[in-house]
């Protein structure tokens, strides 16, 4: 009987894949998202309520809201509602929580802290050297003047706290930017940079078991062919065709010892544990975790699930997973994100083309910083919306997602998005790539 009440903390297309799944399941009569966006509604075929005056980090008002509704379970999606606790802080007041306590979500939110977890249980990463002071850092790497290596801010800096650099002068302009992420850059890490393919891959863990969702390549600069400033994603393919029985192993070994070292020290990981990784040389290195679905993996893997994701997620609240078998489709999924060309001023503008969208096979669009008014929407920065094609292969999947993407535009020319999303499989299609894979 659809009589449950579940609330999605978060405010982008993260969110949104999450609203969409929930509204599909038997059990669920609303959804509430905190604060969810004005584009929430348009996948969903249950009503959801947004509180777009409320932050993802407001603890008490938060209660508040799933006390006078009587939740029944409230999925913690964003990493910044978990820096501060807010799964703590529900499941004290006995609401079911879907997302890992601010213990076990350090493994994201303090990437000094996580280094040093990573190094104790042994697993593949690279060298590092974490600093509180910025002078001992200058020393350091004028000791190494020609390594490259990667600058990072310990705390959370909306993915864009880690600063390649390719040389001792490099490296000593990204220290001095460290104090531009306030106390996030306060302990910051100096780590060798790798070269290789990237990956991530998604386990869902109740505390006691896990079990791997599936893999996705990410693209997070800006521009064509892998060039410009690093963004938090904006774009990215499923599943990740380098992930063989090979990596694939590596992979689920490494998030095995990753879940089995946070109970060992009394962190209790309960929710999504997302692993970046790095291919060298057919030998896995964690990148970094992150103690949540990645935005935008989350709308190319969260529409691939076939379990009902209310019985999921109430299973690793109560520590049932291991009666649950995770189901996927199997299909490819592409996902574009759209947003506003770098030198446009941050003014309003109207969207166009979202409703013609709607009505194409296989392609879903996800909000971000949508603002609906009455039968218009409107848009003013930042990364706007996801469109996600869906296909039997990459090829197919992202040809969906780029013929709906040229129906859409935003006011003065003013849009932009990436061209060669999924490019690295494509041209792995295309040379003939074979399937080895363990998800495929
Ligand atoms: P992070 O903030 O740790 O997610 O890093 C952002 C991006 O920087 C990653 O997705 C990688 O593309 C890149 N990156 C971070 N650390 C390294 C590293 N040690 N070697 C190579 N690339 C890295
Ligand atoms: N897309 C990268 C992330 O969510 O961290």
């Amino acid at each position: 009987m659809a009589d449950k009440i579940v609330v999605v903390i978060d405010s982008g297309g993260r969110g949104a894949a999450l609203v969409h799944k929930y509204s599909q399941s038997p059990h669920v009569k609303n959804i509430i998202a905190i604060p969810g966006n004005d584009l929430m509604q348009l996948n969903s075929s249950t009503p959801v309520r947004t509180f777009p005056e409320l932050k993802t980090t407001d603890i008490g008002e938060i209660i508040q809201v799933c006390k006078k509704y009587k939740v029944n379970l409230v999925d913690v999606a964003q990493d910044n509602a978990v820096e501060v606790g807010l799964t703590d802080k529900l499941i004290e007041q006995g609401f079911n929580v879907i997302g890992p306590t601010k213990a076990a979500g350090q493994i994201e939110w303090d990437k000094a802290w996580a280094r040093d977890f990573m190094k104790r249980h042994k697993l593949p990463i690279p060298f590092y050297e974490t600093f509180n002071s910025h002078s001992k850092a200058i020393k350091f790497v004028n000791k190494n003047p020609k390594k490259r290596f990667f600058v990072k801010a310990a705390g959370l800096a909306d993915g864009k706290g880690a600063i390649p650099v390719e040389n001792a002068r490099e490296a000593i302009g990204a220290i001095k930017q460290m104090s531009m992420f306030g106390k996030a850059g306060e302990t910051f890490v100096i780590e060798e940079w790798l070269d290789g393919e990237e990956f991530s891959m998604f386990a869902i863990s109740d505390g006691k078991t896990f079990q791997i969702v599936g893999s996705a390549q990410d693209y997070k600069r800006l521009y064509d062919g892998d060039v410009g400033p690093n963004t938090g994603g904006i774009g990215c393919s499923a599943p990740a065709l380098i992930v063989d029985k090979n990596i694939y192993k590596q992979a689920e070994l490494i998030l095995k010892t990753a879940l089995s070292g946070l109970t060992q020290e009394g962190r209790i990981y309960k929710g999504i544990l997302y692993l970046g990784a790095i291919v060298v040389r057919g030998k896995v290195f964690v990148i970094e975790f992150n103690a949540r679905w990645g935005d935008p993996e989350a709308e190319v893997l969260i529409p691939s699930i076939k379990n009902d994701l209310y019985e999921l997620s109430m299973s690793t609240c109560n520590g049932t997973l291991n009666k649950m078998k995770i189901r996927t489709d199997k299909k490819a999924r592409v996902v574009i994100t759209g947003s506003l060309k770098a030198n446009a001023a941050k003014t309003e503008r109207e969207l166009f083309g979202i409703r013609d969208i709607l009505r194409l096979p296989k392609v879903i669009i996800y909000g971000t910083r949508v603002t609906q008014d009455g039968s218009k929407y409107f848009v003013s920065s930042g990364r706007l919306f996801h469109i996600v094609g869906e296909g039997e292969d990459i090829i197919q999947a992202r040809q969906r997602a780029y013929e709906a993407m040229e129906r859409i535009s935003i006011e003065g020319d003013n849009l932009h998005y990436r061209t060669d999303i999924g490019w690295r499989d494509v041209e792995r299609i295309r040379k003939g790539w074979k399937l080895d894979n363990p998800e495929g």
